[in-house]
């Protein structure tokens, strides 16, 4: 057996995130800028063992020394379950990614299905992007307890997407391409605690909370609407709107608010965090005669990195 390999991309929140949990719907885009891969190499000298290396998380060792419920271990034990197979491969498996960890790209679900595509291929099964989706939803509830499905569905399939928790997602088809800049504070956060955390005032105030995911699925739709009409000003102004509601839901953050000023300052229409906040990155909706601005205004503003990314434009036939 030969080496085999697979990669999957970021993701980012257009609209729409934590509401999302609450069966809300929100938008999402793969970010192919950023990519992770796993690689898996026969190993005929340690015969019915699996070594794991993943250097950004600190792991080098065989699979089996891993906790059950530890997300590497869980993807290759639902994978090897889901082909039937009832033991570890002799093999060495690396990952590498440029995706930072904990920064609200979607990496755990990224990671999940580098895993489950590079072990299926390397087993000479390689699963469908349906399955792979099913099984990296699996280790993600493991991760996050309560995920919307949201990131696991969007890299699977790698297409933007606007998604509602249980319910077939729909593609997003912008009638002109859209720009954005990303820019990163650097700050690392888990998406666990925040999502965690705002289940705890949910439960405690049901109707305070309510009312703000309410506005936070109107802003989505109202984006939604946008992209469709090609609308560049109303998406910005519905992503101005979501941005409103995370910050009263305590979920952005000094640095965050910090970029994302600078960002309109400099031109952009829109801007607001992306994924779980308190950290992480922002996302910006750039005209294009403003993205030399915008991208100066952020970097002068402390992103640690600042990517421009487009979601393409679909003329109709
Ligand atoms: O921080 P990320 O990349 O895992 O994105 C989380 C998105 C949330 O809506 C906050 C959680 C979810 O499961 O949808």
């Amino acid at each position: 057996m030969a080496l085999t390999s697979a990669s999957a991309c970021a993701k980012l929140i257009l609209l729409g995130e934590h509401a999302v949990v609450y069966g809300y719907p929100a938008i999402a885009m793969p970010f192919t800028g950023l990519q992770m891969r796993a690689m898996l190499e026969p190993c005929i000298l340690k015969p019915h063992g699996m070594q794991v290396r993943i250097p950004e998380l600190k792991i080098d060792a065989p699979v089996e020394s891993l906790h059950m419920d530890h997300p590497v271990r869980k993807a290759i034990d639902l994978t090897l379950q889901a082909l039937e197979i009832d033991r570890y491969p002799s093999a060495i498996l690396r990952v590498r990614s440029e995706i930072p960890f904990y920064s609200g790209l979607g990496t755990s679900a990224a990671l999940a299905i580098v895993l489950i595509k590079t072990l299926s291929a390397f087993l000479g099964h390689p699963l469908e992007a349906e399955v792979v989706n099913t099984l990296a939803y699996e280790v993600e509830v493991g991760n996050h307890g309560t995920p919307s499905g949201i990131d696991n569905t969007v890299i699977s399939y790698q297409k933007p997407l606007r998604y509602v928790k249980g319910e077939a997602p729909q593609l997003v088809m912008p009638v002109q391409t859209l720009t954005f800049l990303v820019g990163d504070t650097g700050l690392q956060k888990s998406t666990a605690d925040t999502v965690a955390e705002l289940g705890r005032r949910y439960q405690e105030d049901q109707k305070t909370i309510q009312v703000v995911l309410d506005r936070i699925g109107k802003a989505v739709e109202h984006g939604f609407e946008a992209i469709k009409a090609g609308d560049e000003k109303e998406l910005g102004a519905a992503m101005n709107a979501n941005q409103k509601e995370l910050k009263a839901l305590d979920l952005s953050c000094a640095e965050l608010d910090h970029l994302i000023a600078a960002a309109i300052s400099a031109g952009a229409l829109g801007a607001k965090l992306s994924g779980g906040g308190r950290g992480g990155h922002m996302l910006a909706l750039v005209p294009q005669a403003s993205i030399n601005n915008v991208q100066r205004a952020l970097e002068q503003a402390g992103a640690k990195r600042v990517y421009k990314t487009q979601l393409e434009g679909c003329q109709p036939c």
